[in-house]
């Protein structure tokens, strides 16, 4: 694989964002190192005007975590450039991020401004940002409802201005994938500079085309993509890590590029998550999910047995998860439920499974999953019966 996309993770500043989700500065730090261990190229650590507590724990990020490159959120003001220029004084290397929004809604009912004078004012918070720091990413709110020649001239006072990544951000999660991925192109065509510096892609999951949108800028030349664990994020939530790392690896036969993700760490990174922010995955979430790897009818997990490509097209041990979790149910068959019992230490006579089965399949009529717990009572209380 020659090309790599970079992968900008904004766990700790969208995904915080998540109603109900606060992380304190230790949580910040502990998530940061994972996302390190996890490869990431960029870390957003936060939003340093938010609030104290963010100040400190973006400065903190800076300082402890080495590796990735450390990103500030700032809106297009001076005094939000001037604290997150502070708060990753101490980065490897540090960037900052500022953002105005260019959607006509936004400017008439949110920011009271024209559109020249918010393009004024990206190109100044550009500018202002280059004093402190090299690397300056600029991102137009709204990008995907506002008028594709206007984004075009306002990234390209940005580039004129010295940045070096251009965000299209789908703020509201609103476009759809052929669309985003020709609006990506337009602006790839059609901003002076554009070939000079990274297109950055940034996908709200209102509408449930978070990865699909990011995927189609991605063949439509976008070089970085926005992500967060667990698609963390405002309302629905933004693209996942994980599911765009394992759809580029999954698919890379299509795609032809890659990311520096460590695709071993995201299982537990997940976790971590998960349990930090306190926001339960869904168990049929992909790639993460409890059931991502579960088989439950006795038709795939007879397959799976045999030969685990027929119905899993990731191996669980690519992201960390030690084995695939067999689930049994009432549509599991007696090839499943001997294997569980052999897995379980059990080499029992013919007649002995047999009657087991035929309880197993009464307690699944029952119970929609049994697990392990289950089959060990099962047995249990069948030993005594053999004794009498
Ligand atoms: O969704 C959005 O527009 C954002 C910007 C700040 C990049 O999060
Ligand atoms: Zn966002």
């Amino acid at each position: 694989m020659t090309q790599t996309i970079k992968i900008f993770d904004t766990t700790l500043r969208d995904g915080e964002q998540t109603p109900g989700v606060s992380l304190n500065a230790n949580e910040k730090v502990e998530i940061a190192l994972a996302l390190a261990r996890l490869k990431v190229d960029i870390i957003e650590a936060g939003f340093p005007i938010a609030s104290p507590g963010d100040f400190a724990a973006v400065s903190r990020i800076a300082a402890e975590v080495k590796g990735p490159v450390i990103a500030a959120l700032a809106r297009a003001e001076k005094t939000d450039i001037e604290t997150a220029a502070k708060a990753i004084a101490a980065a490897e290397r540090p960037r900052i991020h500022t953002f105005i929004a260019t959607s006509d809604i936004h400017l008439e009912y949110k920011l009271r401004m024209s559109r020249q004078q918010v393009l004024e004012a990206a190109r100044d918070a550009v500018r202002y940002a280059k004093s402190f720091v090299n690397d300056v990413e600029f991102s137009a709110e709204d990008a995907t409802r506002s008028d594709w020649d206007y984004l075009c001239q306002v990234y390209g006072a940005a580039i004129a201005a010295g940045a070096t990544v251009i965000n299209i951000p789908d703020t509201v999660g609103f476009i759809m994938p052929d669309e985003y991925g020709a609006l990506i192109r337009y602006i790839r065509e059609n901003t002076p500079g554009a070939d000079k510096v990274d297109i950055s892609v940034h996908c709200h999951n209102d509408l449930g085309m978070a990865i699909a949108n990011s995927l189609a800028a991605i063949k439509h030349g976008a070089t970085q993509v926005e992500c967060t664990v667990n698609g963390l994020g405002e309302r629905a939530g933004n693209a996942a890590v994980e599911e765009l790392a394992l759809a580029l690896h999954t698919r890379r036969d299509y795609y032809k590029i890659g990311t520096n993700i460590d695709l071993k760490q995201i299982y537990r990174t997940s976790r971590l998550v998960s349990s930090l922010a306190g926001v339960i995955i869904q168990p049929n979430k992909a790639v993460v999910g409890d059931n991502a790897f579960a088989h439950e009818s006795g038709i795939h997990q007879h397959g799976v047995m045999n030969n685990a490509l027929t119905y899993e097209i990731i191996n669980p041990e690519t992201v960390g998860i030690p084995v695939n979790q067999i689930v049994l149910g009432k549509h599991s068959g007696r090839h499943a439920f001997e294997e569980r019992l052999r897995h379980l230490g059990h080499n029992l006579d013919k007649e002995t499974v047999s009657s087991l089965f035929r309880q197993f399949k009464e307690l699944a009529d029952r119970k929609k999953a049994v697990y392990d717990r289950d089959i060990e009572a099962l047995v249990m209380v069948k030993e005594p019966t053999k004794q009498e």
